[in-house]
């Protein structure tokens, strides 16, 4: 582990005491609504990586961080009643701050960056809460006028409830009010996907939070 990450981890954990009270709780929470869940998507990571720690913006070995601009994306997974889910297994993956995947798959011609670790794999703490660190990813091309909007997918399970597969966006983004997949997903569950980042004394970069709920079986 980099000294850099150290200071990171050092930072976030004085950080989510005070994010705790600093942030208003997610509409998610407020209302119970189940996380929905959307589309997989082609990119799903297949290309085996060592490095799936909770900084994406920086490689184990590298000296250079990822590009783009720097967030970090915290949150609670918790059952129906809001009872944290602790051990949960959230797993998220996304596309470059030039809205490229390191997906063999992606035909996209917009530079893949070597810095940036694009999938990491976290567990939730005792009080189901997760952190990463990551960039915010560009909108990317899909076809004719359609683009999609930043942002990050999501695949959160805990055994006793489904396994959830959905993405997040990011509040104030034009693409959003365009976006297929995201406007396919009826409210209240769809304004739950679309988180706000703010900055935070406490962080090093702006935070959004963005509480999960999952279904039990
Ligand atoms: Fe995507």
């Amino acid at each position: 582990m980099s000294n850099d990450k150290s200071i990171s981890r050092r930072a976030l954990l004085k950080g989510s005491l005070a994010l705790t009270a600093g942030l208003t709780a997610s509409r998610a929470l407020a209302e119970k609504t189940i996380t929905p869940s959307q589309v997989e998507g082609p990119f799903y990571p297949i290309k085996p990586q060592t490095d799936r720690d909770l900084d994406l913006t920086q490689i184990q070995g590298h000296e250079s961080a990822a590009k783009g601009e720097a967030i970090w994306v915290t949150g609670k997974v918790l059952d129906e009643n809001g009872e944290p889910l602790a051990n949960a297994v959230v797993d998220v993956w996304q596309a470059n701050a030039a809205g490229r995947y390191a997906h063999p798959g992606d035909t996209n011609s917009a530079p893949l960056d070597p810095d940036f670790q694009g999938w990491g794999i976290v567990n939730t703490d005792e009080s189901g809460q997760y952190r990463f660190k990551t960039i915010k990813p560009g909108a990317y091309g899909v076809s004719g006028s359609w683009s999609r909007p930043p942002h990050i997918h999501f695949k959160v399970s805990k055994r006793g409830f489904f396994e959830l597969t959905t993405q997040m966006y990011f509040a104030n983004e034009a693409l959003n009010n365009t976006d297929g997949i995201l406007n396919n997903v009826p409210e209240p569950g769809r304004s739950s996907l679309i988180v706000d980042f703010v900055q935070h004394n406490e962080f090093d970069a702006p935070v959004g939070q963005f509480d999960i709920i999952l279904r039990k079986v």
